[in-house]
C-alpha cells in the first residue's frame, strides 16, 4: 500500500474520488455512534451488580472498629475503606482520606481551598495577581475545565513517551513563583495511555519550587485499569518517591472506584502527606459530618483487597480489550501504511489517543458526525479546547460494543483518508 505522503496528485485525486463515493455509501447507513465519553459500558457496570447482594435489611453495617456506617461521623472516611484506597496509590492507609463518588469533586474543592484559603498558610490564590498551572497536553479536558473557571493560567507542557517534558517542568516550576500546580494523570494518562518512567516520577519528587504552595496534582485515576494481565505498566508510588526526597508535602494523589464498581456510585480518595492530611480535614470539617460509609462499608466488603481489586479489573478488561484492539487493527491497516496518522498502543486505561496530519483534527471530526459517529471536540484535550496543532482526537472505544466500534473505526479510518487526501492536494496547489 503506497503513503499517501507518496502520491503524485493525479494518484491522490483518483484516491479521493473513490473515498467520496466510499463516505456517500457511509452516509446512507449513517450509523450513530457516540464514542465521545469515556464512560464504561452496560456489560460493565453489570459486573458489580453483585456488591448488593452483599446488602439486606439484616445486614450490621458496623466497621471492624464498631464504627455505625448508617450515623454520622469517620470524615476521613472508615479504616476499612482508607486501606483498600491505600492500595491503589501505593501509601498507608494513615495518608488517605475517603470522600464521595467523584474524585473531580475533591479536585475541585482542593482548587477552590487553596484559592480562598491558601495551602498550609500561604497567601489565598485569589488575592495574588497571578496563578499558573502546568497542563501537560493532551491532557483531560475536566482538569483544565476546573482551573479555567477559577482563572488559573495555563501552560501547555508537551507530554513524551515517558510522562511530561521534564526539563521544561523543572525549569518552570523552580523558575516561576505564580506555577502553583502540575495537572497529571501518571498511569494510563487521559488520553493516550502513557505511564510515567520511574525517572519521570523521581523527577517530579526532587522538584524544587519557587512557590512553597505548588503542588502536583497527581491523579491516578486509571491506577488499577490494565488491558493484559500479563503485560501491565507499573508506576512508582509517587508519595513514596517524595518522603524520600523530603519532598512529601509536595504532592496530592487522587483516584476513585469510578471505573472499577460504578462511576455514579462509587468511592474516592485522596492521599498526601500528615501536614497537608491535618490541613484539608481542618478545612473539611467545616463542610461536612463524613461521606457515605454504607458505600464505603459495601466496596470494601465486596473488593476486599488489591489482589480482589486486580481480579475483578480483569473481568473490566476481558470485556474492553476487543475494542482497543479492533481500533488498533483497523488503524494499523487502513492508516499506518498510507502515512497519515500515528497513535500510541495503550496497555490500559480508557483512552486510545490519535494523532492525525496537523491541521486535520477539526475537519476529521466534524466528517465523522456526519457520518454518524459522535467524537470528542478536537481540541478538548487542551487548555482552552486549543490544540497549537489542530491534530489530536481522543478516542474512547469503553461505551459501544465490539461490533459497533469496529464499525466506528472504519467510518474514522475513512474520515482521516478523505480530510488527509484534500489537505495533501491543497498543499500541491
Ligand atoms: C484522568 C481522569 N480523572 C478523573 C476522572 C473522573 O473521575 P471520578 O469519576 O472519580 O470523578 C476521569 C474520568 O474520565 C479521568 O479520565
Amino acid at each position: 500500500m503506497k503513503s499517501y505522503l507518496e502520491m503524485s496528485r493525479e494518484e491522490l485525486t483518483a484516491e479521493r474520488q473513490a473515498l467520496e463515493a466510499e463516505f456517500a455509501e457511509i452516509k446512507t447507513f449513517s450509523p450513530d455512534l457516540n464514542l465521545t465519553r469515556g464512560k464504561p459500558s452496560p456489560k460493565q457496570l453489570d459486573l458489580s451488580m453483585d456488591m448488593y447482594d452483599m446488602i439486606s435489611s439484616k445486614s450490621i453495617l458496623r466497621t471492624q472498629a464498631g464504627t455505625d456506617c448508617r450515623n454520622y461521623g469517620s470524615l476521613d472516611g472508615i479504616d476499612e475503606a482508607k486501606r483498600l484506597m491505600a492500595g491503589f496509590m501505593d501509601c498507608d492507609e494513615d495518608q488517605v482520606i475517603v470522600h464521595g463518588n467523584a474524585s473531580l469533586s475533591i479536585m475541585y474543592d482542593t482548587i477552590a481551598r487553596a484559592m480562598l484559603h491558601g495551602v498550609l498558610g500561604s497567601v489565598p490564590w485569589c488575592r495574588l495577581d497571578k496563578v499558573k498551572f502546568l497542563c501537560p497536553v493532551p491532557g483531560y479536558d475536566r482538569h483544565f475545565a476546573i482551573t479555567q473557571y477559577f482563572g488559573i493560567e495555563m501552560v501547555n507542557i508537551p507530554m513524551t513517551k515517558t510522562g511530561p517534558d521534564m526539563d521544561l517542568v523543572e525549569q518552570l516550576v523552580s523558575q516561576d513563583a505564580s506555577v502553583k500546580g502540575i495537572w497529571c494523570v501518571p498511569k494510563y494518562s487521559n488520553p493516550q495511555g502513557i505511564t510515567y518512567s520511574d525517572e519521570t516520577v523521581r523527577r517530579f519528587a526532587a522538584l524544587k519550587p519557587a512557590a512553597e504552595d505548588f503542588r502536583i496534582y497527581w491523579d491516578n485515576a486509571y491506577a488499577v485499569h490494565d488491558l493484559y494481565e500479563d503485560d501491565r505498566d507499573e508506576l512508582l508510588s509517587i508519595m513514596k518517591e517524595c518522603e524520600k526526597a523530603g519532598s512529601q508535602d509536595m504532592v496530592y494523589e487522587f483516584c476513585s472506584t469510578s471505573k472499577v464498581t460504578f462511576s455514579g456510585a462509587g468511592i474516592s480518595a485522596m492521599g498526601m502527606s500528615k501536614k497537608n492530611r491535618d490541613d484539608m480535614l481542618k478545612q473539611m470539617s467545616v463542610q461536612t459530618i463524613g461521606h457515605d460509609k454504607i458505600k464505603q462499608w459495601t466496596h470494601t466488603r465486596y473488593l476486599k483487597d488489591m489482589d480482589g481489586v486486580r481480579a475483578h479489573m480483569a473481568k473490566h478488561a476481558a470485556i474492553i480489550r476487543p475494542k482497543f484492539e479492533v481500533v488498533d487493527r483497523i488503524f494499523s491497516e487502513e492508516i499506518a501504511p498510507r502515512g497519515i496518522g500515528t497513535w500510541i498502543r495503550p496497555k490500559g486505561g480508557y483512552f486510545i489517543c490519535f494523532e492525525a496530519m496537523e491541521g486535520c483534527a477539526k475537519a476529521i471530526v466534524a466528517k465523522a458526525k456526519e457520518a454518524g459517529v459522535e467524537l470528542t471536540a478536537a481540541g478538548a484535550p487542551f487548555p482552552y479546547r486549543i490544540d497549537p496543532k489542530d491534530a489530536t482526537i481522543r478516542i474512547a472505544p469503553t461505551f459501544p460494543d465490539t461490533e459497533e466500534m469496529e464499525q466506528a473505526a472504519k467510518v474514522f479510518a475513512c474520515c482521516v483518508r478523505l480530510v488527509s487526501v484534500e489537505k495533501l492536494l491543497m498543499k500541491t496547489l
